[in-house]
């Protein structure tokens, strides 16, 4: 019998088994873009413009990954992005990504509008677990939030900055997805035809949004669309640096800011965070931004060569997160690989996905003869045409 690795060696070959077992509405909410899904389309693109030129003759060695980030070291240099809504796409998704990531001593980040609760999460991530903060309206929600990530064990915190507003998002409109799932004849054929998503929800129960639940005001009268009106009339719209400020003031731990494209945010945010987090959200926000990656050289030049810069948005191997790390990345995240594995697979397949993801980075650096992940970085690239953009700012 052949094993895990040689029938799906590469992430993209779990992709179509995974589609067939989510319903067309959670695997709809998992691939699209927005509008035209160009941001999408170009994050991967964008990939295929950056070469390495390899140097040989450095005799053999044995890479080692294990990065430094905020006085942890983990394993690898890549982590599992906040993803919300996780376990409408794979039934119990939030509690297996951690288990996965503390197994492998990666990190976990459990986004705001997640169905487990940061409370249940936080059980399974013995205090290595990363809190993504939508910033909520709400002063005081904003703030319970925070304590309730802090006495969960959650040590850094991620606040998301790149949703001012929701974008279209048409691909989910046709889709008709919700939280939770519409209950109406379209969505149950869909779910029928899924019998390991729909068991595995009727045993995990129906998503929810399990953090933010309980703030829907005494006017929730069990109405569905409520609820996630809720959570969005939250989440949006209220993030400026003074908002920042007094998170800062109040998070005792480090703090990313993830969503940052501009090469202006990025130098000003140094002031204020640990690490900055350059993301187009995986193509799920503006249509017409750029790929990270394309920016990623220019605000290495600016922030200086020491502080610590995370990306995401299309990284689907250990090759793209080389190219991350040689381009000025400290370190990578990414999101939908490990859903796509969990549904594929099950929970074996989010750590084949990390194994995967592992193994190919760790080929590429032992092709290279690169020690550890500081060499890598220094490695020479090449860069295409698309990266010519030197003076957008
Ligand atoms: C289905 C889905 C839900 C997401 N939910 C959140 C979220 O709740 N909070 C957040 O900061 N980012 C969210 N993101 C963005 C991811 O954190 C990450 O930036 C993106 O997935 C990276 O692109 P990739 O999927 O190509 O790796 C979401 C992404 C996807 C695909």
């Amino acid at each position: 019998m052949s094993s895990l690795v040689d029938k799906f060696p590469r992430v993209v070959d779990m992709v179509n088994l995974a589609k067939r077992r989510m319903p067309h509405f959670a695997s709809e909410y998992l691939f699209a873009g927005t509008g035209y899904d160009e941001a999408l389309d170009n994050n991967r693109k964008a990939f295929k413009q950056i070469y390495l030129v390899p140097k040989y003759l450095k005799g053999t060695v044995n890479p080692n990954l294990k990065t430094k980030l905020f006085g942890n070291e983990y394993d690898s240099p890549f982590g599992v992005a906040p993803v919300g809504m996780t376990s409408l796409m794979w039934p119990g998704a939030e509690i297996a990504l951690a288990k996965m990531s503390l197994k492998n001593n990666i990190p976990y980040s459990l986004s705001t509008v997640a169905c487990a609760s940061v409370e249940e999460v936080g059980k399974h991530l013995d205090g290595h677990g990363w809190f993504q903060l939508y910033p909520p309206a709400d002063k005081a929600i904003r703030n319970d939030l925070l304590k309730r990530a802090k006495n969960s064990g959650f040590k850094t915190l991620i606040i998301t900055a790149d949703i001012p507003a929701s974008s279209r998002r048409e691909r989910l409109r046709m889709a008709g997805v919700s939280v939770p799932p519409k209950n109406n004849l379209r969505t149950f054929f869909q779910a029928a035809i899924c019998p390991s998503w729909s068991l595995g929800t009727l045993i995990n129960g129906i998503p929810a949004f399990g953090t933010m639940d309980q703030y829907s005001d005494g006017t929730w009268h069990g109405n569905a669309k409520s609820k996630a009106g809720f959570a969005g009339s939250q989440m949006q719209r209220y993030l400026d640096w003074d908002y920042l400020q007094e998170v800062r003031d109040i998070w005792k731990g480090p703090i990313i800011l993830k969503g940052l494209m501009h090469v202006d945010d990025a130098v000003k945010a140094t002031s204020y965070v640990d690490a900055i987090y350059l993301s187009n959200h995986g193509g799920r926000q503006i249509d017409i931004a750029p790929s990270p990656l394309q920016i990623l050289p220019l605000v290495r030049k600016k922030v200086g060569s020491k502080f610590p810069i995370i990306i995401d948005s299309g990284f689907y191997s250990g090759q793209d997160i080389s190219k991350g790390l040689m381009l000025g990345a400290d370190f990578v995240m990414t999101g939908r690989p490990f859903i796509i594995g969990l549904a594929a697979l099950g929970k074996k397949g989010a750590n084949h996905v990390h194994d995967i993801l592992k193994d190919e980075l760790s080929n590429i650096m032992e092709q290279i003869c690169t020690k550890d992940i500081e060499e890598l970085k220094s490695e020479n690239v090449m860069l295409g045409n698309d990266f010519n953009i030197q003076n957008f700012s």
